[in-house]
């Protein structure tokens, strides 16, 4: 695939089919992923890819913490939505409005919109998911940088895994409580879990990989100065 297609195609699919992935194509995603750059090369990222029984118990305990209304808490820090400043919250509310329109849950719909909550803290079924972790060394209060070649590194997996047929969704809210799934997990404390990426074939059919994505217009973004 054109790289320009690859670009234009990898969009945020919230449904998957439940054909497992070849673990060689993970691996074979993974190890390109690593020429992406990163500041004075330190390629401070790592990666735990789930799959099978240990997707299985990050699913469960992450419903199992939303279900008990647990506070979330992060290992990057992020403004609490309803504080979230304009333009950037009503860019989010018109997300919200798009997922939610596209699956049909209507606003006063609750227990609609918790199942969709749920489907996300479920890796929405995917089939793989992989936990893009940095070390407390390299990403730290003192030092953020690296969250920059973290966000590099995802994306360049994303748009690997069009090149695969695949489809991806990063995701904040399957690593909302991390302290649970490293110790569920097995993963050490020193080990940051900033973002998640769940992985699967896409099911084309399912709604909220459909609607039309937005983006803001390019002169809005961009200053020209000569
Ligand atoms: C850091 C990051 C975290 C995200 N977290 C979530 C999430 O928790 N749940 C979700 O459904 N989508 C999540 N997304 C996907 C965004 O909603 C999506 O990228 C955005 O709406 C643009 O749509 P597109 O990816 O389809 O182009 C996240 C994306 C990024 C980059």
């Amino acid at each position: 695939m054109e790289l320009v297609d690859a670009i234009k195609t990898r969009r945020s699919i919230r449904g998957f089919k439940q054909t497992s992935v070849p673990e060689n194509t993970l691996k074979e995603i993974l190890d390109l992923a690593r020429m992406a750059p990163s500041a004075t090369n330190c390629q401070p990222w790592e990666f735990i890819v789930l799959t099978g029984e240990s997707l299985e118990k990050a699913k469960r305990v992450n419903i199992e913490q939303s279900n008990q209304g647990a506070v979330i808490s992060l290992d990057i820090p992020v403004c609490p939505p309803n504080e979230l400043p304009s333009p950037y919250v009503d860019r989010q509310n018109a997300l919200a409005r798009d997922l939610f329109g596209s699956a049909n849950i209507e606003r006063s719909d609750k227990e609609g919109r918790r199942e969709w909550q749920s489907r996300g803290k479920r890796f929405f079924d995917a089939p793989a998911a992989i936990l893009v972790c940095a070390d407390e060394k390299i990403y730290n209060k003192r030092h953020q940088i690296s969250l920059i070649d973290i966000g590099i590194v995802t994306q360049t997996i994303a748009i690997l895994a069009t090149e695969y047929g695949l489809g991806t969704c990063i995701q904040q809210d399957t690593v909302f409580f991390p302290d649970v799934l490293r110790q569920a997990l097995g993963i050490p404390q020193s080990k940051r879990l900033l973002v998640a990426i769940c992985v699967g074939y896409p099911d084309w059919n399912f709604p909220a990989n459909k609607f039309e994505r937005t983006r803001e217009p390019l002169d809005s973004m961009v200053t020209w100065k000569s």
